[in-house]
């Protein structure tokens, strides 16, 4: 609430400021896209909404970026058909937008107009009255252009054209302007893009150093400049000011200020504080602040040049030897996840809402930490990391100068960006400025799983990517995820790194932890489990590249690819070695594209089934075992599998119970199946295989199916019966059942609400194996968005009002509109009760 109210001052004070000088910051929504680059076409042009993905619209199709390739990091030397590598979507080919930008003729008197792009797939080229201003190649990063000289008063053409090559990418990548477009104007004198750079070099119990350094841009360089600074709380109030008035040498102003007892920043309270900065051109202010004010008093009435709020916080991150990892001293390991940028069914288009959604699912599993795998995020995802308390590895390659893709970075990385710098050093300034002031972010990552890690250059490489970090914030540490074990150990690769990353190889930190000297180990990618949602294969093994006929992998959290292992083998690293700081676990949410391991010969798989979430944004069993380890607070109780075994009778059939409880007792229709504990640590390490999960799971291997009940009751440290699931073997479907996961929305034209959609018998117990299809209808004060069901295999379009549920349930996505009012949703299908569901906008 606190922030809220914040949020509101601070937009009300710029605002006014904004008016006063000159500033100002409008959305680009509305474009009109058309496939190709003939923007001389009349016809073919599409009114969009940008953030837009072209591609997910479809159709799905296998030739769509077939790929026949060796994937060496995965130990191929043959090559053979990637079927969905990028999930097979159209997402290759060429793309333009236009619009038209109206210009009144006092905005262009000493003003700057910039175009503002925080992320366009791929190979940006960007055109103001048909004259070239500027060309990004990374799809993933945010870039600007000041287009001031080519813009004249009344209307001007606006272009993008984007171009993606096929093979350019392992995963899919989204396309177009998928991030989004703003025009930002400057006064003459002004604050440039990415201009204020806020540390806090000394923070103690009851006082903190807080350094600010302001870029001034459009003034003669040696005149007088004043910049009245100040800090407000995350209540709004002001806690520090200063006013400096100074000879501008450098093009960069720096200044100090103390708060008194700072609120610190941490996932469990994520305090925030804001620099306000005022720009005057001269010397001529008065310095009298006055505290209570929000109103900054200027004595001889003279008007601000420019002014710039930035968010920041108070938090201190230590690496130690041996020790670990520390956050405002206190020892700590990171409980995260590896995020590709996509939002299923939404595709690359970035939705706010869609992001907040991830994270309060992420939040309650007990996760603290994200990695924006493998490149930089869209803004918004690091402006919530910071609000909702997430620690941000954040990541800028998956390739250097080496390909892993034909068509990939690497084609850019040493290529003269036309500034004097290669692309890949522009590349990391631009992510460096865009996000180095984010207390989310705890550490920088350079590279995923370069090929560079095996030749002598790329020791060259990895050492300048690192120092670049270091120049440009010399306040965090350096990492970057290693999978080449033999080579880095002992090439000085990983030597050299500020923290040593290991992509698995759990089995191997030991070793690695003794060799380096570091002394500290970081899990950067972990587990790589596979799953879907609601299938369970039997018998239940534990095992590597395990494939079924039906495409899917088992729920029962036992099978993995060859390079990685279950979540069991990583948890045990975290508990049993101090010098493990944590791990990011492949993946947070399923992804599309990389369907492993169905991925050769294997359409229609398209999407991942690494997610401990699935595509349409609901948990698999997964979710509770990394809850019931990580979540602090609330207890974890959760049975699988589901009790439907219509011919199964008298197979075998285990039983697993994920849970924060030390034991419990399965019950199958009254009878008990005994009482399982974890088991405890036995310091031989490391701990693998079944022997870790005995120490995380509840299993009963040798239950037989008999239809009715499994009831299981979990027992505290004293043996008291303290809780108690229930699984039902479920009826005929009789109902749908709607649970939105929120009841209110905002009518900003934006808002998301996910509406889980299920079947339930005549008794209310939910029925698990059912696909029938339902049809969604929306009215009202919101529309249908889209439609996911977290079937790896179904190519079924997003956009369609209908689907077929995937084991029992599936997701509609519900979109608020402009004006508050009420949205009814209405899901129907065949020989069932219908439901219908009351939603609020306000
Ligand atoms: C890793 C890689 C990820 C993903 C994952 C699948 O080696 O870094 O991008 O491919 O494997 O297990």
């Amino acid at each position: 609430m606190k922030t809220i109210i914040l949020v509101i001052a601070a937009a009300l004070s710029a605002a006014s400021a904004f008016a006063q000088t000159g500033r100002s910051e409008t959305i680009l929504k509305e474009w009109e896209f058309r496939k190709g680059h003939d923007i001389e076409a009349k016809e073919g042009w599409e009114a969009v909404s940008v953030p837009h993905d072209w591609a997910i619209y479809g159709p799905f199709d296998k030739a769509n970026d077939l790929q026949t390739v060796a994937v060496v990091q995965n130990g191929e030397d043959v090559a053979t058909e990637k079927t969905g590598r990028t999930g097979g979507l159209p997402y290759m080919g060429k793309g333009a937008y236009r619009r038209t930008l109206d210009i009144k003729d006092d905005e262009l008197d000493g003003r700057r107009h910039i175009l503002m792009f925080d992320g366009a797939m791929s190979e940006a080229q960007v055109f103001v009255n048909g004259e070239k201003v500027c060309f990004w190649p990374y799809g993933y990063n945010s870039f600007h252009c000041d287009v001031t000289e080519q813009l004249k008063e009344g209307s001007n053409d606006i272009v993008v054209l984007l171009e993606n090559r096929e093979q350019s990418s392992r995963w899919y990548p989204g396309a177009g302007l998928y991030r989004k477009v703003r025009h930002i104007t400057q006064p003459q004198v002004h604050v440039p893009v990415w201009g204020t750079y806020v540390t806090t070099p000394h923070i103690e119990e009851d006082h903190a150093v807080v350094s600010v350094r302001t870029k001034i841009e459009g003034m003669e360089k040696g005149s007088a400049v004043t910049l009245k600074t100040r800090i407000l709380d995350n209540d709004g109030q002001s806690v520090a000011c200063v006013t400096d008035t100074r000879l501008l040498h450098f093009g960069e102003i720096e200044q100090t200020l103390t708060v008194e007892n700072p609120a610190l920043w941490s996932p469990e309270n994520p305090v925030l504080y804001y620099v306000e900065t005022e720009v005057y051109s001269g010397g001529s202010v008065s310095t009298d602040w006055d505290m209570d004010r929000p109103e900054i008093s200027i004595a001889d009435g003279s008007v601000p040049c420019d002014k710039v709020c930035t968010r920041f916080a108070f938090r201190t991150i230590d690496i130690i030897p041996d020790k670990g990892f520390f956050l405002n001293g206190e020892a700590r390991k990171f409980r995260g996840v590896c995020l590709h940028h996509d939002l299923g069914p939404l595709g690359a288009a970035i939705n706010k809402a869609a992001l907040r959604r991830q994270l309060t699912m992420l939040k309650d599993m007990g996760c603290d930490a994200i990695r924006t795998s493998h490149n930089m995020p869209a803004e918004e995802l690091i402006e919530l990391c910071d609000e909702m308390g997430f620690m941000v590895m954040l990541e800028n390659f998956d390739e250097w100068d080496i390909a892993k893709c034909q068509n990939g970075y690497h084609r850019f990385f040493n290529e003269d960006s036309g500034n004097g710098m290669i692309w890949a050093e522009r590349d990391m300034i631009n992510m460096l400025h865009h996000f180095r002031n984010n207390p989310s972010v705890v550490m920088w990552s350079i590279g995923n799983e370069v090929p560079s890690q095996w030749k002598p250059e790329g020791l060259v490489v990895a050492k300048w990517l690192q120092d670049i970090c270091h120049r440009e914030d010399p306040t965090r540490p350096v990492t970057c995820g290693m999978d080449q074990y033999n080579a880095v150990t002992v090439n000085g690769f990983a030597e050299q790194l500020d923290v040593v990353g290991f992509n698995y190889k759990v089995d191997r930190y030991i070793p690695a932890y003794k060799l380096l000297p570091q002394r500290i180990i970081l899990g950067s990618e972990t587990a790589s489990t596979v799953s879907s949602r609601g299938v369970y294969h039997f018998p239940a093994k534990l095992g590597a590249a395990i494939m079924h006929d039906d495409n899917q992998s088992s729920s029962y959290d036992t099978e993995y690819c060859w390079w990685s292992n279950i979540p069991d083998n990583d948890f045990a690293a975290d508990e049993d070695y101090d010098w493990c700081i944590g791990q990011f676990v492949w993946t947070g949410f399923d992804y599309l594209g990389e369907p492993s391991p169905y991925d050769t010969d294997a359409w229609p798989n398209h999407s991942s089934v690494f997610g401990i979430i699935d595509l349409a944004s609901i948990p698999k069993d997964r979710y509770y075992l990394y809850r019931s380890v990580w979540n602090r607070t609330d207890e974890t109780l959760h049975v699988l599998p589901h009790w439907n075994w219509a011919g199964r009778e008298g197979e075998v059939t285990p039983v697993f119970v994920y849970t924060s409880y030390p034991s419990a007792e399965l019950f199958v229709n009254g009878v008990s199946q005994g009482v399982r504990a974890k088991k405890a640590a036995d310091g031989i390490v490391p701990c693998l295989g079944e022997k870790a999960m005995e120490r995380f799971r509840l299993m009963w291997n040798d239950v037989t199916y008999q239809p009715g009940e499994i009831k299981v009751v979990a027992y505290d440290a004293d043996g008291k019966a303290v809780a108690e699931k229930v699984v039902r073997t479920a009826g005929k479907a009789s109902a749908i059942r709607l649970t939105p996961d929120r009841e209110v929305l905002k009518a900003d034209g934006e808002d998301l609400c996910y509406v889980n959609v299920s079947l339930v018998d005549k008794d209310g117990n939910p029925v698990p194996v059912d696909s029938r299809l339902v049809k969604v209808k929306v009215t009202g004060a919101g529309s249908f968005k889209a439609v996911a069901n977290g079937d790896p295999t179904c190519l079924e379009p997003f956009q369609q009002p209908q689907m077929h549920l995937f084991s029992g349930q599936l997701t509609v996505l519900v979109q608020a509109a402009s004006l508050p009012g009420d949205i009814t949703v209405e899901v129907t299908g065949k020989g069932v009760k219908k439901a219908t569901l009351k939603i609020k906008t306000e």
